[in-house]
């Protein structure tokens, strides 16, 4: 669809359920913006991309301004990003995320210090390509953390320090890092943020955090390092949920598990997808070689879809409040749905709707569920 057809297309949505439409990306006046409605539970945060956070596309930072007051950076801290080769950092891109947040006033989240996924080779190899040693990936791992954790002392307040580590079973995932250095990578990449930043919060973040072994082994990992004396401030539960899962009552237990371990909560990149589900076999290729049933909202989204995010999503934030005294942060991944990795993983080319705003940047039916959970008696 061309941006003219979208334009239009969201216009008449917007005439058919009676919503007021502004100026691409304006807030419609008379309702209070997320920041404001959850201003007593909860911070509420975006993921930025690296076009919104280096100034490329003003309309979304002046959404995400408006409407979050905190946020974490999707790639320009990840380590592939910012040290991409052994020698020397690309601070630049990052350097301007963090001085956004400042003149914003938001809360800045840093993610991610040690994640496999985004940790290119070398890392985990020497010169002639077999694996490092212990002591040479520990050292490299230090190395890298207190660099860019020291480099934003007192300014970035809380960092992803491992992210993925545990497997659906709870046991730890058999990356490279387990490999090499054993167990104990864990604790040293806390370790090593601590003495970088003695104030920033350290967080563990990790994905199906509802799984009853997952909920054990993120519980034992806090007793673990507290009981050793290292910081851990908070579980990081990424949020990539879909409109039946994690139910009402997988939701309501995680909450009251967590709740118990005494560290804070956050909801850390909450997206709701709900495309179709990809074979394995197809991961990392483009729509354009697959079934079209693979991407069935490309036209846009139909009004019962929207209906059905608008009540998943209210479903969740009455549970957010009704948790609000564990709930320290809530985190979308990404501002807008045009942003939204969903639309290019496991796949490339979809049209993905998880977010609470269009790619017009409106507010969608499912922004004004939320707002009026904040107005519920808690
Ligand atoms: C996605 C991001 O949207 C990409 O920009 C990034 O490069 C990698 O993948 N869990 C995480 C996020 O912790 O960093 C991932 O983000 C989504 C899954």
């Amino acid at each position: 669809m061309s941006t003219t057809t979208m334009r239009i297309a969201s216009t008449s949505l917007c005439i058919v359920v009676g919503l007021a439409c502004t100026a691409r990306g304006e807030h419609p006046a008379g309702r209070p913006t997320l920041k404001e409605a959850f201003s007593g539970d909860f911070l509420v945060g975006a993921a930025l991309n690296t076009a919104q956070s280096s100034g490329q596309a003003p309309d979304e930072l002046a959404l995400a301004q408006r409407q979050f007051n905190s946020i974490t950076p999707e790639a320009v801290l990840q380590w592939d990003y910012i040290h991409y080769q052994p020698e020397g950092y690309n601070f630049a891109p990052a350097d301007q995320f963090v001085a956004l947040g400042e003149k914003y006033d938001m809360f800045i989240v840093g993610h991610v210090l040690v994640w496999e996924d985004v940790t290119p080779k070398w890392v985990f190899e020497d010169e002639a390509g077999n694996p490092v040693d212990r002591e040479t990936l520990l050292s490299r791992m230090r190395d890298h953390i207190h660099a860019v954790v020291g480099r934003y002392k007192g300014r970035i307040k809380g960092w992803d320090v491992v992210n993925e580590a545990i497997d659906d079973d709870g046991s730890r995932c058999q990356n490279a890092w387990q490999r090499i250095i054993g167990e104990d990578y864990i604790e040293k990449a806390f370790q090593y943020a601590h003495e970088a930043d003695p104030d920033s919060e350290l967080y563990y973040n990790d994905y199906c955090e509802w799984y009853p072994a997952k909920k054990i082994a993120f519980a034992n990992l806090v007793r673990d390092l507290q009981s050793k004396g290292i910081r851990i401030d908070g579980i990081g539960l990424q949020g990539h949920w879909s409109l039946e899962s994690p139910s009402l009552g997988e939701l309501e237990a995680m909450f009251a598990d967590y709740g118990k371990l005494g560290v804070k909560i956050m909801i850390t990149e909450l997206d709701i997808g709900f495309l179709p589900e990809v074979n394995p076999s197809q991961y990392g290729k483009d729509i354009s070689e697959l079934s079209s049933d693979l991407d069935p909202y490309a036209d846009g989204l139909p009004d019962k879809m929207e209906r059905a995010l608008a009540d998943r999503y209210a479903e969740i934030f009455a549970c957010f409040r009704r948790h609000r005294d564990k709930i320290d942060r809530v985190t979308f991944w990404g501002v807008y749905d045009g942003q939204s990795w969903l639309n290019y993983w496991p796949v490339g080319g979809r049209s993905a709707y998880p977010l609470l705003f269009d790619r017009e940047l409106q507010p969608k039916p499912a922004f004004d569920a939320v707002i009026r959970t904040a107005k519920q008696p808690r």
